[in-house]
């Protein structure tokens, strides 16, 4: 067995920011997807090995996260390494007053990576300019969510083989939800099909819709799933972003806009990926859950072996 892991400090990725997918070429994910597949090999082989040991990440998250959060600290812990995590950022020095490029500063005297979680869209290339290590983007406000939409990648690769051919309907809150629009960019690297279907108040940016005819992509909006749901081979539903909204009374009259339902799943294509980044607060019912098209939960798990490949590769080690 081959595994491309140990010292690659010429690799494409040492010592790199990972701000946007527009920074993946289709080459680079076949790396990142390669390196995932090895790193799933060896945590289901030994569970946690000392590839990254002596490293340090630190986790700054200045939004609420479960997955993202635990997963990164799980991936630096199976490869060896150790974590700072800053998740309640109210306790830390922001809360005095200081700014993003002085907190990256200073957690970089300490880590070797930083991984950033924050509410304003560009935080990530703010500290990425201040810092000198390695910034992964976790999350900018509504702008994008990288390592989400890699994930969401390898998980449509495991679930259906390929992305060649394939049309991909995008559900719910497209307007704010970040890893759509991660992921409808790292679509346009293939032959897809992408489906938008929301609320008329939370289409898809035109800002990502732009990017993607300028690419050559076919996309299309629609107000209904059925319009589009017989054509589907991966359906990833999203959740209304409630703290995104100004007007509450606005999202309490959309966040129950589209629920899939046992009865949605039985129009559905025999052969079809169901995706959610997760939290889901209603938009998947959980009787889908025994479905076997219903890959959320090994969605979640691909996450490990993505972060870890790509804290492998930022760090040399991949
Ligand atoms: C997503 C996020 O934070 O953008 N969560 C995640 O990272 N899995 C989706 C969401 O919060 O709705």
């Amino acid at each position: 067995m081959h595994l491309p892991l140990g010292d690659q400090r010429s690799g494409r990725f040492y010592g790199k920011d990972i701000l946007s997918v527009s920074q993946f070429s289709r080459d680079d994910l076949e790396y990142v997807f390669g390196v995932a597949e090895a790193m799933r090999t060896m945590v289901r082989h030994v569970g946690t090995f000392d590839l990254l040991k002596g490293k340090i990440l630190a986790n700054l998250f200045y939004e609420p996260s479960t997955r993202t959060q635990s997963s990164f600290m799980a991936a630096m812990q199976r490869l060896g390494g150790s974590v700072i995590p800053i998740s309640e950022v109210r306790y830390s020095s922001v809360s005095k007053g200081e700014s993003l490029p002085d907190t990256v500063r200073t957690l970089e005297c300490y880590a070797d990576v930083i991984v950033l979680r924050h509410h304003e869209e560009g935080a990530a290339a703010q500290a990425a300019a201040a810092a000198k290590k390695p910034i992964i983007n976790a999350g900018d406000g509504p702008g994008e969510h990288p390592t989400q939409a890699l994930l969401d990648l390898f998980t449509i690769r495991e679930e259906l083989g390929t992305l060649d051919g394939l049309t991909v309907t995008m559900l719910g809150d497209l307007k704010f939800g970040r890893t759509v629009h991660s992921l409808s960019r790292l679509c346009s690297l293939f032959d897809v099909k992408l489906r938008f279907v929301s609320p008329p108040q939370l289409e898809m940016p035109e800002k990502v819709t732009k990017e993607l005819t300028a690419r050559g992509v076919a996309f299309s909006k629609h107000a209904k799933l059925e319009d589009v749901l017989a054509q589907t081979d991966v359906l990833y539903v999203t959740r209304v972003q409630k703290e995104r909204f100004e007007d509450l009374a606005l999202y309490e009259s959309l966040k129950h806009a589209f629920v899939v339902t046992p009865a949605v799943m039985a129009k559905a294509k025999p052969k079809m990926a169901l995706m959610h980044p997760l939290p889901r607060v209603g938009e998947i019912e959980p009787s889908v859950d025994d479905d076997p098209r219903a890959a959320y939960f090994r969605q979640m798990e691909c996450g490990l072996y993505v972060r870890m490949a790509l804290l492998a590769m930022v760090l040399g080690k991949a």
